[in-house]
């Protein structure tokens, strides 16, 4: 399976498997690609391994086997190279609730290696995920949930890494929030990046995404391109998918 450069994707998966120290097997042989321009949304119950996924992506935990690939780099190969080419944004962000939001950006932003950012540069992607001038100088620890993921994107913004990762981005956000939040993520695939994301969210998902994927029991069940999907009934394909009265799709 010889690829060009330019057709490679960015974020992919090659038969990954998990087996975690108890035996649990998370991912059975695990394969998908999400190219420059494309969301793919994850969908799966709580344990599907959603999560296991992301965390091999960003070298978190190795794989038992096959290859998770940023940009063509194998991440537990070259862990540093990988990362250096990833944005994370969790489902808690781990931010630091006594900095301002401006000091939070100002310490990833160096942490990733990015030195020459100005204050006004902070206010502007503040602004661009529409928190208001008078929260950028407010500590995180007044902030809403919905705050808190709009502060984590703008990090990851900063970052300006090819591929985003998000574990469970909306989830606890009201849906005025969570609407805000995937219109964000759409401009940024439109700008350029590949955007992995688990979501319980089956609508948005087909709204959003180029890509939808289902997990159940660590296998990729389901995997449909966005327009194959239009007309398509996406909750009761996953409800259908989760009963396992459907098998494998090719
Ligand atoms: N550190 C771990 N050790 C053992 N089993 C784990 C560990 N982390 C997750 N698992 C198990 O792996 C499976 C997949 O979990 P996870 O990737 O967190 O799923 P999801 O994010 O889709 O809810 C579950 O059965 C979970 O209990
Ligand atoms: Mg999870």
């Amino acid at each position: 399976m010889e690829q060009t450069p330019a057709t490679q994707p960015m974020i992919e998966a090659l038969g990954l498997t998990k087996r975690y120290e108890d035996e649990t097997l998370a991912l059975d042989n695990v394969s998908f690609a999400v190219r420059t321009g494309q969301i793919y949304a994850m969908l799966g119950g709580n344990g599907a391994g959603k999560t296991t996924t992301i965390n091999i992506f960003l070298n978190f935990i190795d794989p038992t086997a096959g290859e998770a690939r940023i940009d063509g780099i194998v991440t537990h190969k070259e862990p540093l190279k990988a990362k250096a080419k990833v944005a994370y944004v969790s489902e808690n962000v781990m931010l630091y609730p006594n900095f301002t939001a401006i000091q939070n950006l100002d310490y990833f932003a160096r942490l990733g290696g990015k030195t020459s950012y100005t204050k006004n540069d902070y206010h502007d992607v503040l602004r661009r995920v529409g928190l208001e001038d008078e929260a950028h100088t407010k500590r995180l620890r007044s902030y809403s949930k919905g705050m808190r993921q709009k502060c984590g994107i703008a990090i990851a913004i900063l970052k300006d890494a090819p591929a985003i990762l998000l574990d469970e981005p909306t989830s606890g956000l009201d849906p005025k929030a969570g609407f805000e939040f995937l219109g964000l993520l759409t401009s940024l695939r439109d700008e350029g990046k590949a955007i992995l994301m688990s979501t319980h969210d089956i609508f948005r998902a087909k709204e959003i995404a180029d890509m939808v994927g289902i997990m159940n029991a660590g296998k990729l069940v389901m995997q449909r391109t966005q327009s194959s999907l239009a007309g398509e009934n996406l909750e009761e394909l996953y409800l259908q998918f989760m009963a396992g009265s459907v098998e494998r799709a090719a």
